[in-house]
């Protein structure tokens, strides 16, 4: 098994560093233009092995997609991150170029790989992606949001319930932006519905403070998270290693699923060997379907801007 990150920031070290020691893989690639820097984190990352006791085998290549040949998982989280007062859609211009190029590069080399794609505007550059592959099947590019976000909402609903975060549990659907949706009707406490347990107007602020959960951090570290986008995509990693068709939110390619077509949203999905195994389709009630359609018009948008610029 081999596994390569694309993108060897704070996001993607990270991420290698959940995955090496989650021991799913033989070897870890990470690749970025930083020379030096890339080979750098990743020789430290490796020097953790006999402590951590893992044996993936973990090193560092300055922009040789050779290296990554034969890989059967990808992430891509190259780009720029934003900057207080920045929305994640102003950094599509520079990112869709990266991430395009990344995924040219990844599909000459490991054309089976299933394609993980973490930078942002999320549902916009995993949209991009598909696009650079030139046809491959869009259940093996998908993108890491819904996990993140809806661990937010979790970490948010155990603090203000005083509870283990393992044991809350909840959906999330939309873009990975202001518009996305926590869905309380999904959201139990092991298996006690969230809303028997806190009021409408708690959960209704914890709502608002988990669709702008990336912003507060921008705000208060001047870029943005990495700890738990790291840890989301590498779950995300090894339900596809692992084989474990976990059930999680992630940007998926609707073919009319919710009614949407064309379009890359965070929907719950069945992860497995083979990417997305199966979309499920919840039956949402009217004011949670509006809800979805409205983030969905909100990706749109910004889906727009990159056709475009990417005839
Ligand atoms: C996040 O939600 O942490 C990421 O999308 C990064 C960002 O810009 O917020």
């Amino acid at each position: 098994m081999k596994i390569s990150i694309i993108g060897a920031g704070n996001v993607g070290a990270t991420c290698a560093n959940d995955i090496i020691n989650l021991n799913l893989a033989d070897e870890l690639v990470l690749l970025d233009v930083k020379e030096g820097v890339t080979e750098g984190k990743a020789l430290d990352l490796w020097q953790t092995s006999s402590i951590r006791q893992f044996e993936t085998y973990v090193y560092g290549v300055t922009d040789d997609y050779e290296a990554t040949k034969d890989s059967d998982v990808v992430v891509i989280t190259a780009g720029l991150p934003r900057k207080p007062g920045m929305s994640r859609d102003d950094l599509i211009e520079i990112n869709a170029g990266i991430v395009q190029h990344a995924t040219r590069e990844i599909i000459k080399y490991s054309p089976d790989a299933k394609i993980v794609i973490v930078s942002n505007p999320l549902d916009v550059m995993t949209y991009a992606s598909f696009m650079a592959t030139n046809g491959k099947n869009p259940n093996e590019v998908f993108g890491m949001a819904g996990i993140l976000d809806a661990a937010r909402y979790k970490a948010f609903i155990a603090e203000e319930l005083n509870v283990s975060p393992i044991s809350v549990h909840a959906i999330l659907m939309g873009g990975h932006g202001d518009t996305m949706v926590p869905l309380p009707r999904y959201t139990t406490i092991s298996s006690v519905p969230v809303t028997e347990l806190l009021s409408k107007e708690k959960l209704d602020t914890i709502i608002e403070r988990t669709k702008y959960g990336g912003g507060e951090l921008v705000k208060l570290m001047g870029t943005s998270a990495w700890y738990a986008p790291g840890a989301a995509a590498a779950q995300m990693v090894s339900a596809i290693v692992k084989n474990s068709r976990r059930l999680f939110p992630v940007s998926a390619y609707l073919q009319g699923e919710y009614g949407l077509n064309d379009l890359y949203m965070g929907v719950p999905v069945i992860l497995g060997r083979n990417g997305i195994q199966q979309i499920i389709e919840l039956k949402l009630n009217d004011e949670e379907l509006e809800l979805v359609h409205k983030s969905a018009e909100s990706v749109k948008s910004v889906l727009e801007v990159l056709r475009q610029k990417v005839k």
